[in-house]
């Protein structure tokens, strides 16, 4: 029987340290019922010290999560420590992660303590934590840059204050992979007792070697692995959840260890996280880019015609791809949609939640004519998206485009409940659009970042937009969704100001 790998995503924590990348509570709760479908052991689901709306997040997604550990961030001090343990309580099961840095250049520079306060500080926390979960996680921040010995001496303390998983992370992503998985022989050889706690990989991608040198730690010993989906994170972002899973079960003739994803909700996961967060997955990105299983050489087209094994080390429909399945159309009925929605794991909350969704589903049957599940997620997500606030509502558009004369654009919005009306000129029917919504609000944004994609193939199909403004140090992500990218485009630019204009948008969550 191979060891089990427990698979730690931290894509609601680590992962919305990207720039950009935070995320209201809904769109957290979101992701954290899909990653909990994806079959993840332990979901960091953020950092309830940095601030009260995360807390609250990992509080309600503490509430809903059945069947993985939900996990909050914490410094190794009393603050952060109990503000975690008070987020998780409602959690079946809860862990605490608490860590503090090793090594001398932080210990010196950044928490200027000596190694024996930092030491101290760690078995607090790890002792603090107990009082709300038997699951402590300690980390050694910047591990990668610790003395061998400092490691080999806090992880001993650690683990007799009663830690349960030890975390060695390569903050800075500066290891390789023969150095790394020698990191974690030294260590499990080292460490008293090191075989009765879980050691555990969490590496940075700053030198492209995240997910090799996670797996190199794996290869030695380590039996926790943490990662985000589409690689997100903190500058060059985290280990990617796909990569390193499929690697594992793809390469079962060297790694002797499991994970219990089902590795058919990769691919909607990744969709998903790539839709909330506005960052795009490149197309040739390993598992998750579009490009990952087409095959463009004629040799190869005609190898895989021939033997699909030729050229393809993995079936795409393994990780999700082709799942398109056609569920609904124009004569579908209300309860085949929400059964539909429950089998996607979308809850709408009351009869009039789901009236409304169905109506826009029915909208969109008239213009589009199979209707696949990515729709009925983005029409979800359309959803919430207009629930964040009524304040600025798109009542109308039109915009015109032709070869030698400057595009324009006419919008109606409805702010708090008044219609008011502009007509403006653009380098485009969506510049011209923007012109036009900023007439009426003089927002004062930045538009940092403008993205479509395509929720399924063909001409017909939705375009999703998203939308990042940012005013005054704080910034938004605003998502719209329909057949006609214009009107996609009006939509989440209000959905943007919306959020800005309530408020819902968090502060970089890493305090
Ligand atoms: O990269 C890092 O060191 C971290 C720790 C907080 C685990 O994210
Ligand atoms: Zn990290």
């Amino acid at each position: 029987m191979n060891d089990k790998l427990i698979i730690f995503d931290t894509t609601l924590r680590d992962g919305e340290q990207s720039p950009g990348a935070s995320m209201t509570k809904e769109e957290k709760l979101r992701i954290a019922r899909q990653l909990e479908k994806l079959g993840v052991d332990v979901i960091e689901a953020g950092f309830a010290a940095a601030s009260p709306g995360d807390a609250d997040a990992i509080h309600s997604i503490a509430k809903v999560i059945e069947h993985s550990t939900v996990c909050s961030l914490a410094r190794a001090s009393e603050r952060d420590v109990r503000a975690a343990g008070e987020a998780i309580k409602p959690a079946k099961r809860g862990r605490i992660h608490t860590f503090i840095a090793t090594s001398p250049i932080h210990m010196e520079k950044k928490l200027r303590m000596a190694p024996d306060e930092v030491v101290e500080r760690a078995v607090a926390a790890v002792k603090l934590a107990l009082e709300y979960t038997d699951d402590v996680e300690f980390s050694a921040e910047d591990a990668v840059r610790s003395e061998m010995d400092f490691l080999v001496r806090i992880f001993d303390e650690v683990i007799k204050a009663g830690a349960t998983t030890l975390n060695v992370p390569d903050t800075v992503g500066y290891s390789i992979p023969v150095l790394w998985g020698d990191v974690f022989k030294q260590l499990i050889s080292r460490v008293p007792n090191s075989g009765k706690v879980i050691w555990s990989t969490h590496c940075h991608n700053d030198l492209g070697m995240a997910s090799a040198n996670s797996l190199a730690a794996v290869m030695n010993g380590a039996r926790q692995l943490e990662c985000t989906i589409n690689g997100l994170g903190e500058r060059a972002g985290n280990a990617s959840l796909e990569e390193v899973v499929m690697a594992v079960k793809t390469r079962r003739d060297i790694f002797t260890c499991d994970t219990r994803i089902d590795t058919t909700q990769i691919v909607p996961t990744s969709k998903l996280v790539s839709s909330i967060t506005g960052y795009p997955v490149q197309p040739n990105k390993a598992i998750v880019g579009a490009n990952a299983f087409a095959h463009e050489s004629g040799i190869h087209q005609d190898g895989v015609l021939k033997h699909r094994e030729t050229y393809e080390i993995m079936r795409a429909e393994d990780v999700g791809w082709g799942a398109n399945k056609m569920v609904m159309g124009k004569h579908s009925g209300r309860a085949a949609f929400r059964s539909r929605l429950q089998e996607l794991g979308i809850v709408l909350e009351g009869d009039e939640a789901l009236n409304t969704a169905f109506a826009r589903f029915k909208d969109l049957a008239d213009k589009k004519h199979d209707i696949f599940d990515e729709d009925l997620q983005a029409l979800v997500s359309d959803e919430e998206a207009m629930q964040v606030s009524e304040h600025y509502r798109l009542v109308a558009m039109g915009a015109h485009s032709e070869t030698g004369v400057l595009p324009v654009a006419r919008v109606v919005v409805s702010v708090g409940g008044k219609e008011e009306q502009a007509d403006a000129q653009g380098g485009g029917p969506v510049d011209a659009t923007f012109k036009a919504i900023e007439q009426i609000v003089h927002s004062g944004t930045e538009l940092q970042l403008y993205s479509v994609n395509n929720i399924t193939s063909g001409t017909d199909a939705q375009g999703e937009v998203t939308v990042r403004l940012s005013k005054g140090g704080r910034v938004v992500n605003g998502q719209g969704a329909d057949t006609d990218i214009v009107v996609a485009s009006a939509k989440a630019y209000l959905n943007a100001l919306n959020k800005l204009d309530t408020g819902l948008e968090r502060a970089h969550p890493q305090i």
